[in-house]
């Protein structure tokens, strides 16, 4: 298994480009399956992720032309045969599950694994499975599959318990299909819905209101091919103004609009840091070291659970007290023990962890335990003094493209250990 070494205690400075986002390429790739002609995507981030769903894409029987180095990828879902989402695909990747709407929209019939838990909590698969019954889906669950069929689906109004992303985004594959009109309300605002709505809408889809909470669809007997290009990723953006709020330094990230990082770099301000908002680019310089504020976790347009890790990073080396609140997963907070053996001082109570600031942190060696939790140990890393050894570097190649070479563009002294190596 690869592992990174940084040498920490370098001010980050310099301007990068931010990837496509990894949130909203996966629904948008899947949405290729609720047409025969072919869609092109391009700004594809070359990610372990997105590496997956292509490779359940094609099971299902989707053709797909792609050159993940240049991030772009084709897919033409003509010769589709096969409607089984496998428990060895689904469990790698939870998002898998997006397949089940499209398949059974477009096909009348899906059989998905459950993804079962995973490390940041038991995220079920309720509010999916309850939109397509009001969509006329029949589910039935059978040995760890849900099986779903519907001669046609027909649009119906669907109130969400909670705002879900991953629901909001099924459903609307889903309803882009159904006959008739779908009204969905207490829906996900978060920019990756807005992204696939609007993937959608190239491809032929009648919606509107996406990034408010009812989205309204008119079904269309079929769809067409689109080219359609991703936009930049909010989270990856984020975590390198952390980066360099951490580490006193100043960094530009370009090719996203600010109002998709807003929350966050409110939060930033708050902490003391300089902010600007460009129309397609976000610079944050620290000031001064960062002073010690408070989060919460919530949905969009709320502080992210996707940021909660990175930002208690910088909270360990801040001045004074935070407290950081976890609303949406119940159990994301695996990176406390391991930032806390570099010195940090955080301890867990109940959904809120407090953490007491630090002038310094020191160097060690750390485990990686999901996607968000590596990125902020990075961080730790960086701005701790002496070498950090983070293990189990896999989870960050889901969703961060060229992290280390990005960091090393802004000065970090970085490496990749390959396996072979260590
Ligand atoms: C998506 C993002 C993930 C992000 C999360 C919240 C992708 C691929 N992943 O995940 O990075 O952290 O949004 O912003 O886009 N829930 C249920 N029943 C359901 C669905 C969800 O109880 O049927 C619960 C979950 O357990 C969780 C909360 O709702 O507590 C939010 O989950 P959701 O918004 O659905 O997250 P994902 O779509 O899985």
């Amino acid at each position: 298994m690869d592992r990174i070494k940084i040498m920490g205690g370098k001010s980050l400075r310099g301007s990068i480009q931010a990837s496509g986002s990894k949130n909203a390429a996966l629904p948008i790739l899947v949405a290729s399956l609720l047409t025969e002609e072919k869609c092109f995507f391009d700004r594809v981030p070359n990610l372990q992720d997105i590496r997956t769903i292509i490779k359940l894409l094609s099971h299902l029987g989707v053709k797909v032309t792609s050159n993940l180095q240049e991030n772009w990828a084709e897919l033409c879902a003509k010769d589709v045969q096969n409607f089984e989402a496998p428990y060895d695909l689904v469990r790698t990747m939870r998002a898998s599950v997006w397949v089940l709407g499209p398949l059974v929209a477009r096909f009348g019939q899906a059989k998905v694994s459950l993804p079962g838990g995973c490390a940041i909590g038991a995220r079920p698969i309720n509010f999916h499975l309850m939109g397509l019954e009001k969509l006329g889906a029949q589910i039935q669950l059978e040995n760890g599959y849900v099986i779903a069929s519907a001669k046609k689906l027909r649009g119906n109004r669907i109130a969400f318990e909670f705002p879900s992303v991953g629901a909001t985004e099924n459903i609307m594959m889903a309803a882009v299909l159904a006959e008739g009109e779908s009204i969905l309300e207490n829906c996900a605002k978060e920019p990756e819905v807005i992204d696939l709505a609007q993937a959608l809408r190239a491809m032929g889809a009648h919606i509107e209101g996406e990034g408010t909470e009812v989205i309204r669809i008119q079904g269309r007997p079929q769809l067409k091919g689109c080219r359609y290009s991703i936009m930049g990723d909010r989270i990856e953006a984020s975590t390198f103004l952390a980066a360099a709020f951490a580490t006193g330094g100043c960094v530009r990230v370009e090719g996203l609009p600010s109002f998709a990082v807003e929350s966050v770099l409110a939060k930033f301000e708050e902490a003391g840091a300089a902010v600007v908002r460009g129309a397609r680019f976000v610079e944050l310089e620290a000031k001064a070291r960062p002073k010690s504020t408070d989060v919460t976790t919530l949905p969009f347009p709320g502080f992210p659970t996707d940021m909660q890790a990175q930002f208690m990073a910088v909270m360990a080396v801040a001045e004074g007290t935070s407290l950081i609140t976890e609303t949406i997963f119940e159990n994301r907070f695996m990176h406390v023990p391991e930032l806390d053996r570099l010195g940090a001082d955080i301890t867990v109570k109940g959904n809120t962890a407090v953490v007491r600031g630090k002038e310094s942190l020191k160097g060690a060696p750390l485990m990686a335990t999901d996607l968000r939790a590596s990125a902020s140990l990075i961080l730790g890393g960086l701005c701790a003094q002496g070498e950090t050894i983070v293990n189990r570097i896999y989870h960050l190649d889901r969703g961060y493209e060229k992290m280390e070479e990005k960091l090393r563009l802004l000065g970090a002294d970085i490496v990749r250990l390959r396996q072979e190596e260590v």
